[in-house]
């Protein structure tokens, strides 16, 4: 066992630590109030081949290993989380789905500008449209149906809290296509954003990662050509386990990035802020806390490292997967909250960052599945 980066992983890990700093740091705060899309850092994270990190180079990515994406998260993360959730679907959600399950045509017309993040001289990403108003956590009662007509589909139906909503050229849409076969009639279909019958809803207000671009979409008799379904008839929610399987470790990295920011942070005022004729940090109330954060943060970084080295490896990660998640998002939750308390009345306003990871870490807990739903598949996976 070598608890060692290669070269070439610490040379991304510093790409992505400089691109948080010089790229993302300026203007977080205001992009987070205006909730403005990172269109600049996402733009710039395609130069730097992120957008389509594991992508296989044949297929226009970067060909890196999913540790590397761990590192680049979590760096990035640190800084701006509304920046890494759109290059964490686009890399697990959109473009690992198409290199392995895609056909080669799919992957020539589709995947090649996904993993390039551009087309034409313009951003190019995707969405993966799974949830819906009445199908979140229950993601096999599917109501939006796609109906069979010979060599293209017709879809009607709703999809809410799409990330890269609005941005996104491309879906990928589960649809229902035999309420009788369950989860066995579901299928994933391509869909471009400007086909006849897409309406993008307006952007969701919302709590945290406002920078991201977050939209329900409405599909009212939307042809579909069959070339443009993903696998065999029926396999379309496996293919979203599968695929979310590879973005929980996204996420996973995402909240161990948001805690260790916070954590950073919170490290820094407690050296400088002095109180009772000493520096905080000096007082063991303010030792204790940090030592919690550090020792819980260390324990979610080698979980995310452990789920992406068996997927790296070719192991069974769907457990490891769900097991990071579930813990770095709560350590998330619980750092960026003790970030605040150490900050006092300066990490409740927004110049001080720890307000926003604050409000940033509390999506980790519910996107890619709930900490619920990670304990649900954890449950199965352990007693089977
Ligand atoms: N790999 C392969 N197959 C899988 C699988 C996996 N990981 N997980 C389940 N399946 C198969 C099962 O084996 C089963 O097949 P059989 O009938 O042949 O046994 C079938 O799929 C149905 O599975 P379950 O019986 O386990 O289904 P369930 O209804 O009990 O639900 C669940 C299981 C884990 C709760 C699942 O519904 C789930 O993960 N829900 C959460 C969905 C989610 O994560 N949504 C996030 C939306 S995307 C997002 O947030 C992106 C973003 O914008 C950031």
């Amino acid at each position: 066992m070598h608890f060692q980066f290669s070269e070439e992983q610490l040379m991304i890990q510093q790409a992505a630590r400089d691109f948080a700093q010089n790229e993302c740091l300026p203007g977080v705060i205001e992009r987070d109030e205006k909730q403005q899309f990172p269109y600049d850092q996402i733009w710039k994270l395609s130069e730097l081949g992120f957008m389509g990190m594991m992508t296989g180079s044949q297929y226009g990515g970067a060909g890196m290993d999913t540790i590397s994406y761990v590192l680049a998260m979590e760096e990035i993360s640190k800084v701006d989380a509304s920046v890494s959730v759109c290059m964490s679907v686009n890399n697990s959600l959109v473009c690992w789905g198409l290199e392995h399950y895609g056909t080669e045509e799919q992957k020539q017309q589709y995947l090649v500008p996904l993993a390039q993040g551009r087309k034409s001289g313009q951003l190019y990403i995707g969405a993966f449209l799974l949830s819906e108003p009445e199908a979140g956590s229950d993601a096999t009662s599917q109501q939006t149906i796609a109906e069979d007509k010979g060599d293209y589909y017709i879809i009607n139906g709703t999809k809410n809290w799409i990330t890269n909503g609005g941005t996104a050229s491309v879906y990928l849409v589960m649809a229902q296509t035999d309420a009788s076969k369950g989860s066995k009639g579901i299928d994933t279909f391509i869909v471009e954003k400007n086909s006849p019958g897409v309406t993008v809803g307006a952007k969701e207000n919302k709590l945290g990662i406002r920078g991201s671009d977050t939209h329900s979409i409405m599909f009212q008799d939307v042809k579909v050509p069959k070339a443009n379904r993903i696998g065999e008839h029926g396999f379309g929610f496996r293919y979203a386990m599968k695929t979310l399987e590879g973005g929980r470790i996204g996420i996973a990295a995402q909240a161990l990035g948001i805690a260790s920011g916070a954590y950073e942070r919170a490290v820094a005022y407690a050296k400088q802020r002095k109180a009772f004729g000493k520096e905080i940090a000096q007082h063991q109330a303010i030792q204790f806390k940090l030592a919690d954060m550090a020792t819980r943060i260390e324990a979610a970084r080698l979980l995310c490292l452990r789920a992406a080295w068996e997927k790296d490896n070719g192991g069974d990660y769907a457990l490891s997967s769900s097991m990071a998640k579930v813990y770095a998002s709560e350590t998330a939750m619980w750092v960026t909250t003790e970030a605040v308390q150490i900050h006092g009345g300066y990490g409740y306003v927004k110049e001080y960052h720890v307000e926003r990871m604050m409000r940033d870490a509390k999506i980790t807990q519910i996107y890619e599945g709930t900490s619920e739903v990670q304990r649900i598949v954890i449950g199965r996976g352990i007693l089977k």
